[in-house]
């Protein structure tokens, strides 16, 4: 298959990922069938892509003479069979279960072309688990996307030993297509790249709010508006690179060994504190929330519309929209 047979795919699972990916597709000029287990479902999927158009369109980052034109891409189904039939293209995006990735797949394998790539957009589980039973593991790849995939550029893309290196160049190939950015990874791993990293900062915040050296908001200003807001623009390691004349290898020259001693006082723990962080940033958090200014919001719906809106702009600068 090449990246011309793509003009139809299918998206299984319309929640808060599904239907992200929908509209992108959408966007894309693709023609979508998008499945989920039921009309209520449906319903939600429906709401979910016209709020996210509504908003793109308040945002300038539609015309409202398209609307119509990519809504009408947009089939909605009840049937994977129906959904997968004719597409070339399969994004999974139903619960982060391993058995109901498998049962998905298994329904998927029934009825798609035997050539159609399957994609699975799960966050963390390793794509060798997830097709195991797989009758053509040679076409399944990971497609981990960041919420929201209608925005946020980045697919991380993972393989089994058993799927066919083209498969994963053309899988690679077609996101780019849509205008993701895609990174393979080498080897499989638990949670992949992004989220690894995102989860090494996340697990030094909690560390730091625990004993007590800063509270939640001051560790989320930190981050915001120091590191993070380079981050938005460069990586880490593009960071080191012009945090010294030498460039990455001087700097890190520079620092000699000194980062031990952080390192020493850092937090290596292996067991999420889940519950009683849960317990004692939440309160802070609200107050955040409270104190926020109207134009960001006050609640999860308002800030979650303010967070797309600061994207589209920072897209924008990138010349993503
Ligand atoms: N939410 C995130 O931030 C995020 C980010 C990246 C990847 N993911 C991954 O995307 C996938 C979907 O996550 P989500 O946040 O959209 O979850 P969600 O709960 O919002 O959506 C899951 C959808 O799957 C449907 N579903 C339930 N059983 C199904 C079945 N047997 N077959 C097909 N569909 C079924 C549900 O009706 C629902 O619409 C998960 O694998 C998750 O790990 C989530």
């Amino acid at each position: 298959m090449k990246i011309d047979d793509i003009k139809q795919v299918a998206s299984i699972g319309g929640g808060v990922i599904g239907s992200s990916w929908t509209l992108l597709f959408a966007m894309r000029g693709l023609k979508v069938y998008q499945y989920d287990i039921n009309e209520e479902c449906i319903q939600k999927c429906v709401e979910n892509i016209d709020r996210n158009l509504k908003s793109l369109l308040e945002f300038q980052a539609v015309k409202e003479e398209e609307i119509e034109t990519i809504k009408s891409r947009i089939s909605y189904t009840t049937s994977i069979a129906e959904a997968v039939k004719d597409a070339k293209f399969i994004q999974e995006n139903g619960p982060e279960r391993l058995p109901v990735k498998q049962s998905i797949l298994a329904e998927i394998e029934a009825a798609a072309p035997v050539d159609a790539i399957y994609a699975s957009s799960s966050s963390g589980l390793l794509i060798s688990d997830v097709t195991a039973n797989a009758v053509h593991p040679e076409r399944c790849i990971g497609g981990h996307p960041y919420n929201p995939p209608h925005l946020i550029p980045l697919v991380e893309i993972t393989y089994s030993e058993k799927t066919d290196s083209a498969n994963v160049l053309l899988a690679k190939e077609f996101y780019q297509s849509i205008g993701k950015e895609a990174v393979v990874l080498n080897k499989e791993c638990p949670g992949y790249i992004a989220n690894r990293l995102q989860l090494a900062v996340y697990r030094e915040m909690i560390d730091l709010v625990m004993r007590g050296i800063c509270n939640a908001e001051d560790a989320d200003k930190a981050l915001v508006y120091g590191p993070g807001i380079r981050w938005a623009i460069f990586g880490h390691n593009m960071i080191m690179q012009l945090g010294n004349p030498g460039g990455l290898k001087a700097m890190m020259e520079m620092l000699g060994d000194g980062g031990d001693v952080w390192l020493a006082d850092m937090a290596d723990w292996k067991h999420m504190p889940n519950k009683e962080y849960g317990e004692i940033a939440q309160a802070s958090v609200d107050e955040m929330i409270r104190n926020f200014p109207d134009e960001i919001g006050h609640t999860n719906p308002e800030i979650a519309k303010y967070r797309d809106k600061m994207l589209i702009e920072i897209l924008k600068l990138h010349h993503k929209f």
